[in-house]
């Protein structure tokens, strides 16, 4: 081969293999990345005292729920109750790699991957991939994806879509259920929900308490 055609191949096989690096970086965090630090969120969540001026006890539940939707609508919330069969993930909540679907009970198809083959029980930093034992994806009657916080509102606190649960009930496992709580503790490498789950849960618990009224959109 001529010395220009071999220039031209290397040149074309080194643009094919940027391409393809491009490609797979989106997808798998380097080893660098993931044993990094964990991330404090710089983005705190107001305290319930800051709602109390709120007179009309409607708009102060609104104002309140608007407050926990920071947490609610966040990439660490989103990521598990796709509006599809398949999770996504990272903040730019791209379609999950490799492809799985909830399947049953959320754990992944039967003869196809399941979540526990990469998701155990704890995250594991070193290759990136956030864990718990409880790891599944949310069913699908709990998509919150392409809806608005008013819409989420509304199906939060419907008994035939948020799995029977009353309102206690509700505010329990925002304030206490550990994957809700594993979104402030997500592993290296990822930003962290706002707050702390206990100011999370203090603003739901509020929210309750004025009437569990939903924004408008
Ligand atoms: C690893 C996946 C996963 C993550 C992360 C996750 N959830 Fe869920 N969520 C589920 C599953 C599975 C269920 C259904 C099981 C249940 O009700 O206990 C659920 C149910 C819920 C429910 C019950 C009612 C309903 O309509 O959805 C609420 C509320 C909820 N999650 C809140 C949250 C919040 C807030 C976060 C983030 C801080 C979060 N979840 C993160 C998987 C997840
Ligand atoms: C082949 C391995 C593998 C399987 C199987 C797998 N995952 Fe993942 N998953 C990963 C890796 C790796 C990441 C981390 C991606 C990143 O943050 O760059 C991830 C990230 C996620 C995230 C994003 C968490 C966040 O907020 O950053 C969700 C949600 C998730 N997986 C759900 C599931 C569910 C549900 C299943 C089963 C139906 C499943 N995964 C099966 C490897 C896997």
């Amino acid at each position: 081969m001529s010395a220009p055609k071999r220039t031209l191949l290397a040149l074309v096989a080194g643009s094919i293999a940027t391409s393809l690096l491009a490609f797979a970086e989106p997808h798998f965090r380097s080893v660098a990345d993931a044993a990094s630090e964990p991330m404090t969120n710089p983005q705190a969540l107001k305290p319930v005292s800051e709602f109390g001026n709120i007179k009309d006890q409607n708009d102060r539940a609104v104002a309140l729920f608007q407050e926990a939707g920071r947490v609610i609508q966040s990439p660490r919330c989103m990521n598990c109750h796709p509006a599809t069969e398949r999770p996504t993930q990272t903040d730019k909540m791209l379609p999950h790699q490799p492809l799985v679907i909830r399947g049953e009970g959320g754990v992944g198809a039967a003869g196809g991957l399941v979540c526990s083959t990469c998701h155990r029980e704890t995250n594991f930093d070193a290759a990136g991939v956030p864990g718990n034992p409880k790891w599944s994806l949310a069913p699908s009657e709990m998509a919150w994806q392409e809806k608005s916080l008013g819409q989420i509102c509304v199906q939060i606190k419907d008994k035939q879509r948020n799995g029977g649960k009353d309102i206690a009930e509700l505010v329990k496992h925002m304030a206490e259920d550990e994957l809700v709580g594993w979104g402030w503790n997500p592993g290296a490498g990822r930003m962290p929900a706002p707050g702390t789950q206990k100011q999370f849960g203090e603003l739901i618990k509020a929210w309750a308490d004025a009437g569990a009224a939903c924004p408008k959109s």
